[in-house]
């Protein structure tokens, strides 16, 4: 069910979280499935909600920088200085645990958890009024393409879930994951703070979201499935989709200014700049698969590192 995002829907979620129960609420990034993550029945629904495998833990999300090192066993220098630099925002800082804190299946069972201050104004005000810190991955089933509004949460999760909605999100890919546990900090997935950036403030940073591992297997680096934010249909990136060899129920995703096939079943186009196409890329997958293609063809965009985060996503769209 969709709410608007007045302060009664608000405090109408926050009664719901606090109660143990499931909401979805906008961030900043794409949609978030919210549980109190200080509860394991109450994080447990949500893996069983997504169909998602048990060794995968959430992202848990706070209001500020203060609730989330509270969580925190000992933070290193480069935590602080990230969350200092990019919070509230687009960041996921994976950290060492304190015992107890957070609830050991949004940990996956691990020592270390993966916090988020997400500056979007009615995650904010969800996670004030809820006055609980929020285990929250996307809302969707597990590897679909992620929600970046409450119409693809429903697509996705049904109608049996509380959406609050705010519309559109802003930038419209998965926030950047930097494990900040060593020295050394570690880009696990990209996202719109670029790795240049991470190692401007971090003093350095390893770059290991190349790293892809294969779902049911064991996960060393959870996040870095192969197979992830994929449509129904197969996807595959090409350098320059020509007519007639797709065949005609291909649809395809182009860059402006590029010439659509004669026979596609249906296009759209995205802005040939970075973030203009992050914001755009899962509503354009999620509306070529409802017009019901048969594969969808991605324009291949270029491969520099300003586009790294997005050919991240196409990469792993294609992979079967
Ligand atoms: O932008 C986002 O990050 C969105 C919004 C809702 O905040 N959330 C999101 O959650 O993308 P999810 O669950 O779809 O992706 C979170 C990723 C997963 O791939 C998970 O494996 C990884 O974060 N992750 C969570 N906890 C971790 C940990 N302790 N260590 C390493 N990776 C972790
Ligand atoms: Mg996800």
């Amino acid at each position: 069910m969709r709410l608007p995002t007045d302060p009664a829907a608000i405090e109408r979620a926050a009664e719901l979280l606090r109660a143990g129960g499931l909401v979805a609420f906008p961030t900043e990034t794409v949609y978030g499935l919210g549980a109190r993550a200080d509860d394991d029945a109450a994080v447990g629904r949500i893996f069983a909600l997504k169909g998602r495998p048990a060794d995968n833990p959430t992202i848990v999300h706070v209001a500020s920088a203060e609730a989330a090192f509270a969580l925190v066993d000992s933070p290193s220098d480069a935590a602080r200085s990230l969350a200092q630099a990019f919070w509230p925002g687009p960041l996921t800082l994976v950290v060492r645990a304190k015992p107890g804190a957070v609830s050991a299946v949004a940990r996956a069972g691990g020592a270390t958890v993966a916090l988020r201050v997400p500056a979007h104004p009615v995650a904010r005000a969800l996670l004030l009024a809820a006055g609980v810190p929020v285990a929250a991955p996307s809302a969707n089933r597990s590897t679909a393409i992620s929600p970046t509004t409450a119409e693809h949460v429903e697509k996705s999760l049904g109608g049996g879930v509380l959406v609050l909605d705010a519309g559109p999100t802003g930038f419209g890919i998965e926030s950047t994951i930097v494990d900040v546990t060593s020295s050394l900090a570690v880009v696990l997935r990209r996202g719109s703070v670029s790795r240049e950036e991470i190692a401007r403030v971090a003093g350095g940073a390893r770059d290991a979201a190349d790293r892809v591992e294969v779902e049911g297997a064991p996960m060393r680096a959870p996040g870095a499935m192969a197979r992830h934010y994929a449509p129904r249909v197969p996807l595959l990136l090409t350098a320059l989709p020509s007519a007639a060899a797709f065949g005609s129920g291909a649809g395809y995703l182009l860059l402006e200014g590029a010439i659509a096939p004669s026979d596609a079943a249906a296009v759209r186009f995205s802005p040939a700049e970075p973030a203009a196409y992050a914001a755009l890329l899962y509503a354009s997958l999620h509306a070529l698969e409802d017009a019901g293609v048969d594969r969808i063809v991605v324009q291949e965009p270029p491969v520099t590192p300003e586009w790294a985060a997005v050919n991240d996503r196409l990469r792993r769209a294609s992979a079967r």
